[in-house]
């Protein structure tokens, strides 16, 4: 069993949870993920490791009520028990090489670029930032990233703060404006990503994204990640979760990630006792 030493409300609909999972702490590296079942009777989910503290032995996750099991999930108490939680799974992300890096991330997407910000940073190379949220609620760790990054950019679809847009208005500014990137990482639901692909593409920058998709063992086995990269079946547990955001089959990819919807709405439904 693996205890939630902290947790805390980020925003609307999703919490913060700091666990101890010293195995996973001491091997974890920005970039890669965890498998967890909140439990026994529980189906796994995979998260992307936010944050980790090796001395402490504590992984950071982020995670948002927007299925059957992250509610099972929220109404676990700090101080209770995850009865798994296996990590570090996926490959570490890796952006040393490049010198001038721009990540940009969508909602929960934030997490995953909070760790690479940190890095970057700490090797000398820090990057701008771009987050996007729905409204100025939904917008996560403002202070973490002004700390991190080299300049951050904030937007919200409905203009509530800074300004209003999407991360590709602020992308396309930045770049029309003369900064030139050799990466551009970026992270959040797949729309999202296919559309800052869809842009990169047009100035000819390396881009990479991390694709969260369905997943059930983690290992490579089941199939439930797989996508077509470049003409390639890959499979995001163990070939990714990074990928060149301009070689991905977009569209197989976000009607996979549709698979299960009914059923997931189904499982809420019991849960909450809405009508479906
Ligand atoms: Fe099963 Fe990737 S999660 S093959």
């Amino acid at each position: 069993m693996y205890k939630i030493l902290r947790k805390r409300r980020l925003c609307d609909k999703v919490n913060e949870y700091v666990v101890e999972a010293p195995n996973v702490a001491k091997h974890a590296h920005p970039g890669q993920f965890i498998i967890l079942r909140p439990d026994e009777e529980g189906e796994r989910i995979p998260l992307t490791i936010c944050d980790y503290d090796r001395e402490r032995g504590t992984v950071t996750i982020l995670v948002q009520e927007v299925g059957y099991t992250t509610m099972k999930l929220a109404a676990i108490p700090e101080g209770g028990c995850i009865a798994d939680f296996v990590g570090p799974l996926g490959n570490a992300t890796e952006l040393d090489g490049y010198n001038d890096i721009v990540l940009v991330g969508g909602g929960i997407g934030t997490a995953v670029i909070y760790p690479q910000a940190k890095h970057l940073k700490s090797i000398g190379k820090p990057a701008d930032v771009i987050v996007g949220a729905r409204n100025r609620e939904l917008i996560m760790y403002e202070d973490e990233f002004r700390a991190a990054a080299r300049n951050l950019y904030l937007t919200t679809d409905d203009g509530s703060y800074v300004r209003k847009g999407f991360v590709t208005d602020v992308l396309k500014d930045l770049l029309d404006g003369g900064k030139k990137y050799d990466c551009v990482f970026a992270v959040g639901p797949m729309p999202m990503m296919r559309a800052v692909a869809n842009l990169t593409k047009e100035y000819g920058i390396k881009t990479i994204v991390s694709m969260n998709t369905i997943m059930v063992d983690g290992t490579g086995m089941c199939g439930g990640c797989r996508l077509t990269v470049g003409g390639q079946t890959k499979y995001a547990c163990v070939h990714g979760p990074e990928f060149d955001g301009h070689l991905i089959d977009w569209d197989e990819a976000i009607n996979r990630s549709k698979t299960y919807r009914a059923e997931e709405r189904r499982h809420v439904c019991m849960l909450t006792g809405e009508k479906q």
